[in-house]
Order: C-alpha cells, then structure tokens, then sequence
C-alpha cells in the first residue's frame, strides 16, 4: 500500500479538497501527477447500475447502464434468512464489479420497514434490525472479500421518501440505538464496510449529513468505523460543516463547494488536519481497491442468471396452503393476470438493473404442458376490462387450479415517493375475486416489494409471496408451484391486516416536515404483539411442502453474569414427505420489568437444510446484547438482572418451546438513595426494604382520624400509595423533620 502520509504531504490544499468530491456522477477525482487513480463507484445493491460510459444521453445513468443480472431485492432476499445466500451474493456482485472496474458497490440498504407505505421497503431487509444487520453484513463480507467495497445506507433514520431531503426524524436515543441504528452498529461490528452512506434526512433536527453525533461520535468512537463517510447523492447542506461533523466525501460533484474547504483552512475556520484525516480515509480505500484490482476479471452472465433464480427459490414465502399446492404436472392450470407474462422484480429508483434477460412463469412452464393463460388486468397500471374478467373467470372455471400472478405495479411503489395505501390495484382485487368465485382451488402469486391487504385471503387456497424477485422470478416461481423446489422462505415483516394497525399509522409521514416516531421501539411484530393483535401473516411466517418438529430445547447453564454467554440447543426434525429447509427463531422475552419492552425480541435465527426423516441441532449463542435494552439515562446498553425466556420456533406466532434462563450484572447499576428516591426502589433492595419497614411503624398522619375517614383510605391503600412516591413523602405523611430525613438519607445509603 503506498504510503498515504507521505502522499498527503505532496498534495496542494485544493488537490486535498478536490479528493473530497466526486469529479462527475459516479467518480471520485486522482490526481495523475501524484499516481492516484480515478476510481468509479456504482449503485446496486442487488445487481450491478454501472453507467455506460459510451452513451452520452442520461448522466444519471439510470436509463443507460450496461445490461447486467438483476438479482432478488433486499425485501426478498431478507426472506431467506440466510446469510450464506447473501455472501454468496456479496461474493456475485463482486465480482461483477472486478470485471467491470467499478471500486465500490453502493449497498447494501438496511432502513428499517417502520411503515408499509415508505416507498422504499422493496430495497430495505426488515422490521427488526437484528435480521437487517446479520443479513446486510453477510453480503457486505461477501462483495469486500473480492476487494470491492460496499457502502452502507442510509445512515441514518431514513425510512420513508416523502420529503426525504428535509424532513426531520425525531426520535428518542432509545429507539434510535435499539431500532434504528442497531443494524448499522451489527454490520459495522462484523463486516467492516468500506464506507457507510449519510441519509438525506435529518435526525432530531440535524442533518444526517453534519450530525457529528452520528457520524463520528457514535460511528466511529463507539463502533470503530474505520472506513469513509460518502454523502447520499446530493445530501450535502453545508460543505464546511459536514467534513467537521466526520462526511469526508461529497457525491457526486462538489458543484464548486471544494472551494469552500479551501477558504475555510486559509481563513483559519477550518482545521487542516481535519480535511488531511478525510482525505487518508478515502486514499486508503481508493488504492485498497486499485491495488487488488483484478485485471482481465470476467464473469459468466448466465451463471449469475442462474444463481438468482436459486436465490429466488430460497426467498419466495409459501404464505398460505391448503392442500392446493404444489401442483401437478400435466394438469389442467390457468395463469392469469399479466405478471404471469411480464413478471414485476425489481423495483424503481437508483436501484434499477438493465436485466440482460428474464424469462416469464408462463414461458418457464411452456415445456410442462397444460398450462393455459389470460390476461386479466394490466400489469403497469390499475385497469381491466369487462372482456378481460369474463376470459379470466372462464379460464379458471376451466382449469383444475387457477393461479392468479399479481403485484404492485411500478407506479405503485419506487424510490422518491410512498405509497398512499396499502392496496393492490382494485382491477386486481375485482379479478382475483371473480377467479375464486369460478374455480374454488385458486392460487394467488405476488411480485411486491412491501406488504398488501388481502381481502380475498380468505376466498383462495394458496397464496406464494414472491417480493420483487429478480430476473429469476419466473423460473423460480414456477419451479416452486410445481414441487421442483420446496418453498423456505419466511417473512421478515408482519402483514398487518390493514393499514390503520400498524403502529407509525398516526405519525407516517408526518407534518411540518418533521416526523415524530412516537411508537419508539415498538415497530412491526414488537408493536403487535404486546397489543395482542391479529395480523394477516406474523413476522417470521412461511411454510413448506413438508413439515417440522422442534424438540428437546436445552441450555448449557441456567445462569449467568451479563458478560457471560449462553449456549442455546434444539433439535428439528423434518417429519414429513419430501426435503426441506426450516428457518429455526429464537426470541428473547424480558420478564425482569427493568425496563418497558416488547413481549418478545428476536435474537437468532439458523435455516436448516434437512432430508425426509432427518433431525438436526440448531445451537445459538447468546450474549449480552440479547438481553439488553439501551438506557438512555446511563447512555449504555443494560441486561437487567432477573429472568428471561427462551423462545423456539417456526414463526414470531408459533413458539412451540420456551425456557427459561437468570442473568445477573456483573456491576450492577449503583443505587445512591436521595430524598426523590422511588419507594418501590427502595423496596426492590432487600436490606433497605426491611429498614424502611421500620418507619412505617411511626404512626402516620392518618393515625387517630375518624372511623369513616380511616375507611376512606385504609392503612393498606396508604402503604400502596407510599409505593408511587419519593421517599421525601415520609415528612408529608409519617412527620419526619427536616433533619430526620437527612438522617434517613445516610443511614438507608449506609447500608448499600
Ligand atoms: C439514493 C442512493 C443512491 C444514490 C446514487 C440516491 O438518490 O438515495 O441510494 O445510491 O442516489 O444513485
């Protein structure tokens, strides 16, 4: 690696600014004089957006990129739960972007999916950051292992599109550490991304672009960062201000701002050594790639192409199954619905692929025979027809099984707006109806990018979530409703049953430019499930074409401090016909009140690969951070002392196995008592609980009252009232002076 000190000390101030800039849409600047080269930088993240660079007409490359393999989004991908299937693409994508010279992917997305409607979801993991971040840092490994890098966004609190450059995301530390920045801290922790992208938004009134909290405090001090800060395309408000707050590169071109870091050093407003520390930041990176560059790397499209239909086949979610699939070759089946033909899987925005082919279900199934198909809505926009529902239903009314293929048309859903419902298009509900009416065994398949309602759940037998699938989609959907391969995928969001139930409904997206997230660190299942409510499908749901057993649920201790680990083992069988994957959750449920916390958290998950007939041990390790909640007043992540449950099983509804488990902190939160001290903390602490008992023998205000006055409140409401209030309390109702309280103070903390 040359010797970047050394290099910084060659280089003019404005060269130095210079390198904090792109030169145009999609490079960064060298400098020839000085041996640094340009490098390009590309979006993705489930594919390769590289610009053709032989094409003038669209700078923004989103028309003009060069033919490449569009493989599932992130929201199908997350429905794997399978981090070796998202290195395995990390690993594709690299070398995608070795063979075509691009230095760093940019992806993967890990926003959080706090509301349905965010327009974006399609290209985000999950509701819960522990599945976005073990996921996002598996195919963060995987693209960095061939020396590409990736860059992680959008950090942070960027989970809807309206407004996306100027609205302000306001919410609490609690919720921002165990919701909203957890699954960047995972991926930093364990895959070390090259850089991390800046949202456009704000975060509690700051810019995400100049929030030296986030950018440097908290990236870098706490979670050791080690790569560059890139700006979101465009998101930079303040140049100077930005590379102060830890934002060492603009994207794309500085439109004259490199000016700017120039002033400010020679005027003194600026550090120098500030602007040094960006720029061996990015130089760093620059040669790590160029320095490992592959020369002559190629790659086979074909076998890419291949590859993410095997992905699809692992990611597509059976949601519902009454013995109407799979199907069986040879029988009568209609397709219907334009999906079928021109399959919905990617979605729009800068993640847009130029998908160098894709082959439909209905072409998938030519060879299989019986197969016969109607059109019967659009599948760009919101129409039908009378002639086209009557051919539908009579397509169906003929077929043994009718399967309907529908989705969210593009305008539905993309990058830069939300969704103003949650609805598939009422042409696609009316044909869907008025299919289950005609044939009773009716199949529905989705290409979505983010949850609908299903009125008709109820009226068909089948129902295969597909998301926004990849190039691959058709082949696998096919390969899935025929028994080729065994559907494994489960959901990493909860389908609400409408809109109005899901828990950021009153404050998505806001007013004022400002939205609050009141819900706090109740999003998706968290929020459901202390409510009790029903859902459409529950978080972690999905089914297959065989069927599993859980047993024996073991742990290796009973025990333990909160430093310590605890060793989680159960056993899956796989008790039906065929071969299939099981995703095996564990939850954690906090029963020690320390804190107000959802029912249940998810803390692991394993797929399993098992043959008819076979059992295999799933074994979690668990450590601190599955226990904690982050407490804001001691500005650190706390697993209170006292007990826990241990949760097992196919879905965030359906843990058949729990046990139980004691934690203890190894430094336990030090109690000082003051006046303001809460009774019932005094009370938790038994050797205080039992002094304090002996003041409650000093007769109390109320002692000597009449007979209907002590009936009014009884000695034992009072005690239970005592229970709500500071201690200071005992001079209003028990007549300690002044100085007995003083006394109290010391001889209580005395025994601590
Ligand atoms: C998007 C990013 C993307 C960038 C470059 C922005 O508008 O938010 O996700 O990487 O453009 O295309």
């Amino acid at each position: 690696m040359r010797d970047i000190k050394e290099l910084i000390s060659q280089m003019t101030l404005e060269e130095k600014a210079g390198m904090c800039s792109g030169s145009d849409f999609w490079h960064l600047k060298g400098v020839e004089r000085l041996g640094i080269p340009q490098i390009m930088v590309s979006d993705g993240p489930h594919g390769l957006r590289k610009q053709d660079l032989s094409k003038q007409g669209d700078h923004l490359g989103i028309n003009d990129s060069i033919k490449a393999v569009c493989f599932p989004a992130a929201c199908a991908t997350a429905a794997s739960f399978d981090t070796e299937l998202l290195y395995t693409l990390g690993c594709a994508i690299g070398d995608e972007c070795q063979a075509e010279d691009v230095s760093i992917i940019l992806g993967p997305a890990i926003n959080i999916k706090r509301s349905p409607l965010c327009g974006r979801n399609f290209e985000y993991f999950s509701e819960d950051p522990y599945l976005a971040g073990e996921l996002a840092a598996s195919q963060i490994k995987g693209a960095q292992s061939k020396n590409i890098g990736t860059s992680l966004k959008h950090f942070a609190a960027n989970n809807q599109e309206h407004h996306r450059m100027s609205a302000s995301s306001e919410i609490d530390p609690r919720t921002l550490r165990e919701i909203y920045l957890r699954a960047f801290e995972i991926c930093v922790a364990k895959a070390q991304p090259w850089t991390v992208m800046c949202s456009y938004n704000k975060v509690n009134g700051v810019y995400a672009s100049e929030h030296q909290e986030l950018l440097t405090d908290i990236l870098r001090g706490e979670w050791g960062f080690d790569g560059f800060v890139v700006s979101d395309w465009g998101a930079v408000n303040d140049r100077v201000l930005g590379l102060k707050a830890g934002l060492d590169l603009e994207m794309p071109w500085g439109g004259g701002t490199d000016s700017l870091i120039v002033k400010a050093v020679q005027d003194g407003s600026l550090d120098e050594a500030v602007l040094d520390q960006a720029v061996s930041r990015i130089l760093e990176k620059v040669f790590r790639y160029s320095e490992n560059r592959l020369d002559g790397a190629r790659y086979d499209k074909d076998e890419h192409h291949e590859l993410a239909v095997r992905f699809e086949r692992e990611c597509a979610v059976l949601l519902k199954n009454e013995g109407v699939l799979p199907l069986t070759k040879g029988d009568k089946i209609a397709f219907i619905g334009e999906y079928a033909k021109k399959p919905r899987f990617q979605g729009g925005g800068s993640s847009h692929i130029n998908s160098f082919k894709t082959i439909s279900a209905l072409l998938a199934a030519e060879n299989i025979g019986g197969v016969t198909y109607a059109p019967g809505f659009c599948a760009d926009k919101d129409e039908t027809n009378d002639e086209w529902l009557a051919e539908a239903a009579s397509a169906a009314g003929n077929a043994k099984i009718a399967v309907v293929f529908a989705g969210l048309p593009d305008i539905f859903e993309s990058e830069g707006y939300d969704r103003s419902h949650m609805r598939l298009p009422d042409s696609q509900n009316k044909v869907i109806e008025a299919v289950a009416n005609a044939n009773e065994n009716t199949v529905v398949v989705l290409h979505n990018g983010s949850p609908v309602e299903m009125p008709w759940a109820d009226k068909v037998k089948g129902i295969l979530e597909l998301y926004l699938g990849g190039q691959g989609v058709g082949e696998a959907a096919v390969s899935l409703l025929f028994g080729d391969s065994n559907p494994c995928g489960k959901l990493p969001e909860t389908f609400p049953l409408k809109l109005s139930d899901n828990p950021s409904y009153l404050n998505f997206p806001g007013a004022s430019n400002k939205v609050f997230y009141s819900e706090g660190v109740f999003t998706g299942y968290r929020y459901y499930d202390k409510k009790q409510m029903d859902v459409l499908f529950p978080f972690g749901h999905g089914l297959s074409y065989t069927s599993f057993e859980y047993s024996n649920l073991r742990l290796d201790k009973d025990a333990l401090p909160d430093d310590g680990a605890l060793t989680v083992s159960v056993d899956v069988s796989n008790t039906g016909e065929r071969a299939g994957k099981e995703i095996v959750q564990l939850y954690v449920s906090d029963l020690t009140c320390a804190a107000v916390r959802p029912e249940k958290e998810l803390k692991g998950f394993i797929k399993l690969s098992l043959e008819k007939g076979e059992t295999k041990t799933a074994t979690f390790v668990l450590d601190k951070r599955s226990f904690a909640f982050y407490d804001a007043d001691e500005k650190d992540w706390r697993a209170a002392t006292g007990k826990y449950e241990i949760l097992v099983g196919a879905s965030s509804r359906n843990l058949p196995l729990k046990t139980a488990v004691n934690l203890f902190e190894a430094s336990p939160k030090q109690l000082r008592i003051t006046q303001n001290t809460l009774m019932e903390e005094i009370l938790a602490n038994p050797k205080l609980a039992e002094a304090v008992q002996e003041f409650f023998k000093t007769p109390s205000v109320l002692q000597g009252s009449s007979e209907e006055a002590s009936e009014a409140i009884t000695s034992e409401m009072m005690i239970r009232t005592m229970m709500e209030a500071p201690l200071r309390t005992l001079r209003t109702f028990y007549g300690f002076s002044p100085e007995k309280m003083d006394e109290t103070v010391s001889y209580l903390n005395s025994l601590l």
